[in-house]
């Protein structure tokens, strides 16, 4: 098995043949533990509003030029019944963190889908109550994606300012979810200022002890109006900073899976906001086995500003075909039904 000091060495690796063979050590390792099956995650952005004043986000708080909304109940369950049309086995429910929904609300938005529509229902809501995250696991929800963004404890608070001076500990949370008996997602951004070559590695590494069913990780793209958007050197890291490229990117994704061969990983929208569409393709053949279509309607996908020209904002009705036939191209098949991750397939067999 992948140890810290493997994963740090191959972070610094820079010799194309050498690289080379990291991509094909993935892909058979991809290959051995989940197959030629590609999933397809329909991502609903229902909401960009936030209550939160992350360092790095568009969708920040204090960012109040951006018209913020929320999807109704009814438009939701559109988009929902859209995904089931185009064949995805899975919707991803993604918003900021958004105070004023209750989770009451999103519970029964929860219960209807679960009724009517044969979908796996993945949450990225945030960091909410207990309660809350149990209410929807009754409801229906099955995931539930909260990305740590950084095991850095001192680069968390700097880019993670607490609501009323309060700390928050994403892994507390992660816990309780793995608690709840959910299908556990996590991630971090790559190459987010302060981020050494080290910390980078101890985060991979984390990823494993987490045991993690789904890894997504991305790079760090600088936002404007936020404090990292504005001066990316706002927080040196003691030792060599990690660039924020698309090679890093796909280092990690190659990492990622050598240390969680059995992970459902995405290859993600920001990797390829940096790389183009090709870095779906890319991704795929370096290790990940999932992609996650912007199902978002046009008028709200563009008020979902994570960060500029976010990929798939202008993305076309063919999208759907041209991925598709991408996928087949590259010598996989389309995922069917639910696609739950093999991971946690195991895991709860241990747990019985
Ligand atoms: N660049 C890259 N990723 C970002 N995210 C938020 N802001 C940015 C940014 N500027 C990522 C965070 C969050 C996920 C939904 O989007 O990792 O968890």
């Amino acid at each position: 098995m992948i140890n810290q000091s493997d994963i740090y060495n191959w972070l610094g690796e820079t010799d194309p043949d050498r690289l080379t063979e990291l991509w094909e050590l993935a892909d058979d390792v991809r290959g051995e533990n989940v197959g030629d099956e590609v999933h397809l995650r329909g991502l609903l952005e229902f909401s960009n509003r936030c209550v939160r004043p992350c360092a790095y986000c568009g969708l920040r708080a204090e960012n109040r030029d951006l018209q913020r909304y929320r999807m109704t109940p009814d438009e939701i369950l559109a988009c929902a019944r859209k995904a089931t049309e185009l064949g995805y086995g899975t919707v991803v429910f993604q918003s900021g963190q958004d105070q004023a929904m209750t989770g009451q609300w999103l519970a029964e938005i929860i219960e209807r889908i679960t009724e009517q529509l044969p979908l796996a229902i993945t949450l990225s809501v945030g960091e909410r109550t207990a309660e809350e995250f149990a209410l929807w696991r009754r409801a229906g929800a099955g995931r539930y994606l909260l990305r740590f963004e950084t095991s850095d404890p001192a680069l968390y608070d700097l880019t993670h300012p607490g609501l009323d001076g309060g700390r928050l500990n994403r892994f507390t949370i992660l816990h309780t979810l793995r608690r709840l008996g959910y299908e556990l997602g996590s991630g971090v951004m790559v190459g987010i200022p302060g981020q050494s070559f080290r910390t980078l590695a101890r985060d991979i590494e984390m990823f494993a002890k987490l045991d993690l069913d789904m890894i997504g990780s991305g790079p760090f793209i600088p936002t404007p109006n936020t404090p990292l958007g504005e001066n990316s050197d706002a927080f040196p890291p003691a030792e060599r900073q990690v660039p924020n490229d698309e090679l890093m990117s796909y280092k990690v994704i190659a990492l990622t899976r050598l240390i969680c061969p059995q992970a459902n990983i995405p290859t993600t929208t920001a990797v390829a906001t940096l790389d183009g569409p090709e870095a779906y393709e890319l991704g795929l053949r370096r290790g990940a086995n999932v992609i996650m279509p912007n199902i978002t309607p046009p008028e709200y996908r563009r008020l979902y500003a994570i960060y500029p020209d976010k990929a798939g904002v202008n993305q076309d009705d063919d999208y759907h075909e041209r991925l598709k036939k991408m996928i087949t191209a590259v010598g996989r098949r389309i995922g069917v039904g639910r696609g739950d991750s093999p991971n946690y397939r195991r895991v709860s067999k241990c747990a019985l």
